[in-house]
């Protein structure tokens, strides 16, 4: 594999840059300067969501980056999500149209489903009561309108299993071009990522670098003793080697960070590589998935009553 991996193709012919800033968790007020900070240091790719309150003020960024001639609408990637709330079929083209509104854009280059998951419409937070049971066959034909309207170049799914992604392959007449999961080298995706290579679809990773910020979580993903290995051995940060290894997997990557010198550190990872032997100790980290969906799964309410059958038993 060359070490320049800028680019992975879509099964629609795109070619989506294979990192993106991530903007989960981005607060207000900087997400703005992460953005053009981004850009600036040669980011070509942005995630957003509805879900994360913060697209106006990565408009209003986008706004000023193609009005300074920064760089140009086409040459930019904008991916945002459908959130839970806007499921039915009615709601789709709305919700992308305050998207699109806030993102001060006419077209998106990616609308996902985020979740696998429905809640009632209006709905807010993460009250298990708001709960409905998915129709995901509705949501997909209202998403494809949007790809045949022209206003999402490219449309996929967030958070499916293979599973899931399975079934809505079989009734999608517009394949999703895109799965979103979380993906980093302590949970590597390896039955999901082959799966998805054989039909088509991309694999791109959030939380790329293990979310270190979140509180909670099991486990510490840079400070992880194959990391730290790898990364002293390369001269390298934990972060970048964790970059590193997911371009040389195959997956694009979208590492959030609303600090300047960690922007630039987490875009510096091409032109050199992680060799073989040192890539073969990937294999044996140890597998833990960190977002689990916890607030998705309930005894009563919604679709899933386990984060099995959310997941659908895959690690
Ligand atoms: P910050 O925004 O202050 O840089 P993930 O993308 O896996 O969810 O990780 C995001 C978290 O990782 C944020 O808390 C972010 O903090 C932190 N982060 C981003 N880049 C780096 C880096 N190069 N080294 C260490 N931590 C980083």
């Amino acid at each position: 594999m060359g070490n320049d991996i800028r680019y992975f193709e879509l099964n629609t012919g795109a070619k989506i840059p294979s990192i993106g800033l991530g903007t989960w968790k981005s607060e207000p007020g900087f997400v703005g300067d992460a953005v053009i900070a981004a850009v600036k240091a040669g980011c070509r790719h942005i995630d957003c969501a509805q879900l994360y309150a913060n697209e106006k003020e990565v408009g209003l960024a986008l706004k000023k980056l193609f009005s300074d001639g920064i760089v140009k609408r086409e040459d930019l990637w904008i991916t945002s999500k459908l959130w839970c709330s806007d499921h039915a079929p009615e709601d789709v083209p709305e919700a992308l149209n305050r998207t699109l509104q806030d993102l001060q854009l006419d077209y998106i280059d990616l609308y996902l489903i985020h979740w696998p998951v429905s809640m009632k419409k209006g709905s807010v937070g993460f009250n298990p009561e708001n709960l409905t049971i998915p129709d995901i066959q509705s949501t997909w034909r209202a998403m494809e309108a949007l790809y045949d309207s022209g206003k999402a170049h490219a449309i996929g799914v967030s958070n499916f299993s293979s599973k899931k992604l399975g079934d809505l392959l079989e009734v999608a007449c517009v394949p999703p071009a895109v799965n979103q999961v979380e993906c980093h080298p302590v949970l590597q995706q390896k039955k999901l990522h082959a799966f998805c290579n054989a039909k088509g679809v991309h694999l791109s990773g959030y939380s790329p670098l293990g979310s270190p910020g979140k509180t909670g979580l099991k486990c510490n993903v840079l400070m992880h003793p194959v990391i730290t290995m790898v990364a002293e051995k390369l001269g390298k940060t934990p972060a970048q080697v964790a970059l590193r290894w997911g371009l040389q997997m195959g997956h694009s990557l979208l590492p959030k960070s609303t600090n300047e010198k960690r922007i630039k550190e987490n875009f510096d990872i091409y032109e050199w590589s992680i060799p073989d032997d040192l890539f073969a100790k990937f294999a044996e980290i140890e597998q833990v998935r960190l977002t689990t969906g916890t607030f998705f799964v309930h005894e009563t309410y919604g679709a899933y009553r386990t984060v099995e059958e959310l997941w659908d038993g895959e690690i």
